[in-house]
């Protein structure tokens, strides 16, 4: 599959998708959300592909395109909306990272907010500024934001719409590592994660995010089963072996 405003290349078992619409600082419009939305369905079916990571040429990306919103009428807008390719990629079954460098707004940081890692460098500037357009985040930041830093600071962002640091970014607990060279982390951690056993992996991911949207004894139900069907992988049984006889295990995804 060929795609125009993303590239999809592969390292091992990393697929890495770079946002490629630099003349924009990679603006999401309306034809970029349809190809993520089509890359993931094709990462999904690669067997080979252990983890994703999500990175932008040059910078991550300065949100969605403000030149295809401007006449939008509520209508419109709610079809532009990118909750539907946003969703699928936080249900992804396969980790997936964000390598942030330069500019993360917008509906670019909501972007990253659905991944489940971000990498990010000194570069990297964090922040929803859609307040200044007369308008607020309306890919998820409302929500996934003060899950992840608390309302206070998710408040702060929103309503101030300022941009943060990297190294503020890391004290709020809104990027997981900061790091020289944010790709070059980000591929690193993506290779440890690619050697853990995928099916625990897919399953400890369903638990978390469900776990924010359903009551708390539910949460725990549907972890012990998630938890329970481990014992039918053979992965299961090569980690708790390997363990026993003090070797590293060797993990197939069965
Ligand atoms: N949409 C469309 N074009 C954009 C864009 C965006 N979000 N962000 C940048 N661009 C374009 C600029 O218009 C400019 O194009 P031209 O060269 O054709 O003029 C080009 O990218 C380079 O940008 P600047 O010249 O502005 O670069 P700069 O270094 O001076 O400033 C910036 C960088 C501070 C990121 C500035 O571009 C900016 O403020 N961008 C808009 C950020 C923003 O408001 N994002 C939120 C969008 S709304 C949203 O995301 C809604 C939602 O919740 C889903």
């Amino acid at each position: 599959m060929s795609y125009d405003c993303i590239a999809l290349n592969k390292r091992g078992k990393i697929g890495i998708i770079t946002l490629q619409r630099p003349e924009a600082l990679n603006a999401l419009n309306h034809q970029m959300i349809k190809e993520l939305e089509q890359v993931f369905i094709e990462l999904e079916a690669d067997e080979n592909v252990r983890a994703v990571i999500i990175t932008g040429e040059k910078n991550f990306a300065a949100g969605a395109d403000i030149n295809e919103m401007l006449e939008f009428n509520p209508e419109q807008a709610r079809a532009f909306s990118f909750r539907h390719c946003f969703a699928r990629i936080e249900a992804f079954p396969k980790p997936v990272l964000a390598a942030i460098s330069g500019f993360a707004l917008g509906g670019g940081m909501e972007l990253a907010l659905v991944c489940d890692w971000r990498v990010a460098d000194n570069t990297a500037r964090l922040g929803l500024p859609e307040i200044n357009l007369g308008i607020f985040p309306g890919a998820g930041g409302t929500l996934r934001l003060p899950r992840l830093v608390g309302a206070a600071r998710a408040k702060e962002m929103i309503f101030s719409g300022r941009p943060i640091h990297a190294e503020k970014a890391l004290e709020y607990g809104l990027i997981n590592q900061l790091a020289d060279d944010a790709l070059e982390e980000a591929v690193q951690t993506a290779e440890m994660l690619a050697s853990k056993p995928p099916i625990a992996l897919k399953l400890a991911k369903q638990c978390i995010n469900q776990a924010f949207d359903i009551d708390g004894i539910k949460a725990i139900e549907f972890e012990s089963i998630a938890w329970a069907s481990c014992f039918a992988t053979q992965d299961q049984r090569e980690g708790m072996k390997a363990f026993l006889e003090k070797r590293k295990p060797e993990f197939t995804g069965t």
